[in-house]
């Protein structure tokens, strides 16, 4: 399946720990970013139309998507994509909503499911699979274009598996976890094809107080969406 790489723009934004670790070995990352942080998180929603975000993500970490640090800008759509289950209705995604609920996206054997747990909280769309080249069609079907994905790890994985993400964000907080096998940025069961061939380039890199900020962009998605 293909898509124009010319008709969206996708980033990731993260944040590891020095030992690379995105998550507290209980699962969760909460209070592991400074306000600095938060401020940058904040300024690359602001200029994105929509915001994907994991389904595990927002079960553990019950994160507030409203935009509350970078003044006069416009909250981006929440999309959450759901091949099974549900999230509680309770999550911060789906309170506050100003004038548009958040998306989500699922397949049809789970949409009744989805129906009884998240009506009138959320605008519900049912797509034949939950792959990210369909996920991404639907958005620009949609009419939207800069889309920033907010992990979590699995979920990056499945977008950056088809080298479908033109930029990563990534934050580097000051702790050491040290525990082995916690999820990294990307968390997939396979390898990359090719990744040691130097695919991402740095275009980018800012310290603020005890945070380093990169932003590396993806050499061949450039390429493509400029030839
Ligand atoms: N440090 C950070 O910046 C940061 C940012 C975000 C998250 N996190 C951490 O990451 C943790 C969760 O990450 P995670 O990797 O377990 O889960 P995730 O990426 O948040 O969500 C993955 C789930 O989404 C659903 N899904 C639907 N379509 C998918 C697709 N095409 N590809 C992959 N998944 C799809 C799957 O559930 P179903 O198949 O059941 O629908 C899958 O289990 C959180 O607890 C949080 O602490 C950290």
């Amino acid at each position: 399946m293909e898509i124009d790489r010319k008709s969206y723009h996708l980033s990731i934004n993260m944040a590891m720990t020095m030992d690379g670790k995105v998550t507290r070995p209980n699962g969760k990352w909460y209070g592991l970013s400074s306000q600095n942080d938060k401020f940058q998180m904040d300024f690359i929603r602001s200029q994105a139309e929509v915001l994907i975000i994991g389904k595990n993500s927002i079960i553990n970490d019950n994160p507030i998507t409203q935009i509350r640090y970078v003044k006069n800008s416009v909250n981006p759509i929440p999309i959450i994509l759901i091949r099974t289950g549900v999230i509680p209705n309770d999550r911060n995604i789906f309170k506050n909503i100003d004038d548009k609920k958040p998306l989500v996206f699922c397949l049809e054997n789970n949409s009744e499911n989805i129906k009884n747990e998240l009506t009138n909280l959320v605008d519900i769309y049912c797509l034949k699979e939950l792959n990210p080249i369909t996920v991404l069609k639907k958005i620009i079907n949609l009419g939207y274009y800069k889309i920033l994905l907010e992990g979590g790890p699995q979920l990056n994985y499945s977008f950056l598996k088809e080298n479908l993400v033109h930029k990563i964000h990534l934050t580097i907080v000051p702790f050491l976890i040290g525990k082995k096998d916690l999820p990294t940025i990307v968390d997939g069961n396979e390898n990359f094809l090719n990744f040691d061939t130097k695919q991402w380039n740095l275009v980018s890199c800012k310290s603020q107080e005890n945070e380093v900020f990169l932003e590396f962009e993806n050499k061949i998605q450039t390429q493509l969406s400029s030839s």
